[in-house]
């Protein structure tokens, strides 16, 4: 049991609510920030027993903010943490609270959990995460329910959406204009999907670069499917890394 799921197990304090195995998620990519001045917005204040879990694992220097649609989240907000009333889906809203907030290093989104208000959160929200921080959204099983706007593979759920960010971590192998190197490309390290959650690692990146070590002592095979085009072939030796490859 790691320490987040302690906390909860002997919480009588504030309500917190969370699926049980959130807690091994949050710990495998929130841990490093542990004791730092890490800036953490959560959205879905409800009670403000997160938040509180949150003080708990992240220690005192951290800099809390909570975001919520009732006002009565508002009551709960201290001199350590920073309370907003509004709607996530509203993308002023989402403007005037990032121009409030000095930086974010870690959002986790556990508001309504609907498709528009998890696109509208990620589109206005994401370009502030810290180059090194991590975006959290939860509860992403509502993309399968009809009454959140989701469906299996129905468009516009936010799984759907966000099975685009597989692509475009990978634009630098890209053979077409329709997937280019962007923002998104050189910022995001890694995309981890679990059930429920998906968990986005910002990193600034680089052209991926392959390298060879060591000496070959027997003739390279190639396939017979590597061997039907020119075009393959300059492929195999790309892979091979005895071309140079195209960017
Ligand atoms: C699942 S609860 C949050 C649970 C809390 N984080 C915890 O772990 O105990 C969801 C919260 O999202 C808020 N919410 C619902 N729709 C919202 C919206 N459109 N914008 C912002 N917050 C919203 C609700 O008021 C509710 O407090």
């Amino acid at each position: 049991m790691n320490d987040l799921q302690k906390y909860f197990e002997a919480n009588t304090g504030r309500l917190v609510h969370k699926w049980m195995h959130y807690f091994e998620v949050y710990d495998r990519h929130f841990s490093r920030f542990r004791g730092t001045d890490v800036h953490v917005l959560e959205f879905g204040v409800s009670q403000g027993g997160s938040l509180d879990m949150w003080r708990d694992y992240f220690g005192p220097h951290c800099k809390l903010f909570g975001a919520d649609i009732n006002p009565l989240c508002k009551s709960l907000e201290r001199d350590d943490t920073r309370i907003f009333i509004g709607d996530q889906e509203d993308r002023g809203f989402l403007r005037s609270l990032a121009a409030q907030i000095p930086r974010i290093d870690i959002l986790i989104d556990d508001g309504g959990h609907t498709m528009g208000q998890q696109i509208a959160t990620f589109e206005e929200l994401f370009g502030r995460i810290s180059p090194n921080g991590v975006y959290l959204c939860e509860d992403i099983h509502t993309a399968y329910w009809k009454r959140w706007g989701g469906g299996y593979r129905r468009r516009g759920t936010f799984v759907e959406y966000a099975k685009d960010f597989i692509d475009r971590i990978h634009a630098w192998h890209s053979e077409t204009p329709d997937l280019k190197v962007d923002e998104f490309t050189r910022s995001v390290h890694s995309l981890h999907w679990y059930d429920s959650v998906l968990v986005i690692e910002k990193r600034p990146m680089q052209p991926p670069e392959h390298r060879k070590t060591g000496t070959a002592s027997i003739a390279d095979y190639v396939p017979p499917s590597w061997r039907a085009s020119g075009r393959l072939k300059s492929k195999l030796r790309q892979a091979m890394g005895l071309d140079k490859q195209r960017r």
